[in-house]
């Protein structure tokens, strides 16, 4: 695997192999890697001749200065996990090396996908998301780029990014991989005190239990039901919990059969947080 840390030194190398028509898959990641991000790596091999993935911890999209110093670091790790699966290209560049001087974020319009949700708890998030993948975009110029659907609306952003400034690179949204105990694959997983490990798998049995429930009573009631769960929990808090339309990310009342949706969650064990989210098709 070819290790790059300086942007025009891949710019030039991946130049290079476009120039032998060779198609570049991309799998942007913040390091700390798991099953879930190799996942990623293999769908781009399979459909790319160059697979590149990059880890950047950026500091734009982080709200809570303790949670970028925290976020876990595991280069040497990494490096393995993606000698591995046959990753061809590594990026590993410095927060001076993307930002200069300037580390700030851009100003993005989402059409309202970014007052949603994550947007609602986390001021600025995804202006800096939008910041490093637009960014990553540029020195990559991938033909696809592969995003978990864990962070959904991180998905429907980017998305919705391409879209708007009309970037030439299809994004897929690959399944959500999980734990055996059904915990959504998370880097801030090993984060988790003993205690909060073993109590993290509720979030996703509340959610296949949300599923199950869909169809005998309304949004709301749902939602009522799901925040008595959580404060009956010694070990988990809610922060919060929404069904919504997939597309718009707009929370629903009403569910409707010829739409549809998702049910979403965010919750701190301890001072981890962690999200989830369900189709309930
Ligand atoms: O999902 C992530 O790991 C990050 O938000 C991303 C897409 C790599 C941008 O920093």
């Amino acid at each position: 695997m070819k290790i790059f840390k300086i942007k025009s030194e891949l710019k030039d190398f991946l130049l290079q192999q476009k120039s032998l028509k060779k198609s570049i898959g991309f799998v942007p990641t913040m390091g700390a890697l798991h099953e879930g991000h190799l996942s990623l790596v293999k769908k781009a091999k399979k459909k790319n001749d160059i697979t590149v993935v990059s880890i950047f911890v950026n500091p734009t999209q982080f709200d809570n200065k303790e949670d970028l110093v925290k976020y876990p670091k595991t280069f040497d790790n990494d490096v393995k996990l993606l000698e591995s699966v046959d990753c061809d290209v590594l990026f590993f560049p410095s927060v001076e090396e993307i930002y200069a001087e300037n580390i700030t974020s851009d100003k993005f319009d989402f059409d309202g996908l970014e007052h949603q949700m994550e947007g609602k708890f986390r001021d600025g998030h995804f202006d800096g998301v939008g910041t490093i993948v637009k960014t990553l975009f540029e020195i990559v110029n991938p033909d696809k780029a592969y995003f978990g659907k864990k962070d959904f609306q991180q998905l429907q952003i980017i998305k919705k990014m391409v879209e708007k400034h009309k970037l030439p690179v299809k994004i897929k949204g690959c399944d959500i991989f999980r734990e055996d105990d059904g915990l959504a694959m998370s880097s801030r997983n090993a984060r988790l005190t003993k205690e909060h490990r073993e109590g993290a798998p509720f979030i996703y049995k509340i959610l296949k239990k949300i599923k199950k429930k869909i169809g005998t009573k309304n949004a709301n009631e749902l939602k009522q039901w799901v925040e008595e769960q959580f404060k009956k929990h010694k070990l988990l808090e809610l922060e919060y919990f929404t069904i919504a339309d997939e597309k718009t990310l707009q929370t629903t009342s009403i569910i409707e059969s010829d739409q549809k949706y998702r049910a979403f969650i965010a919750v701190f064990a301890g001072d981890i947080r962690l999200i989830d989210n369900i189709s309930l098709k």
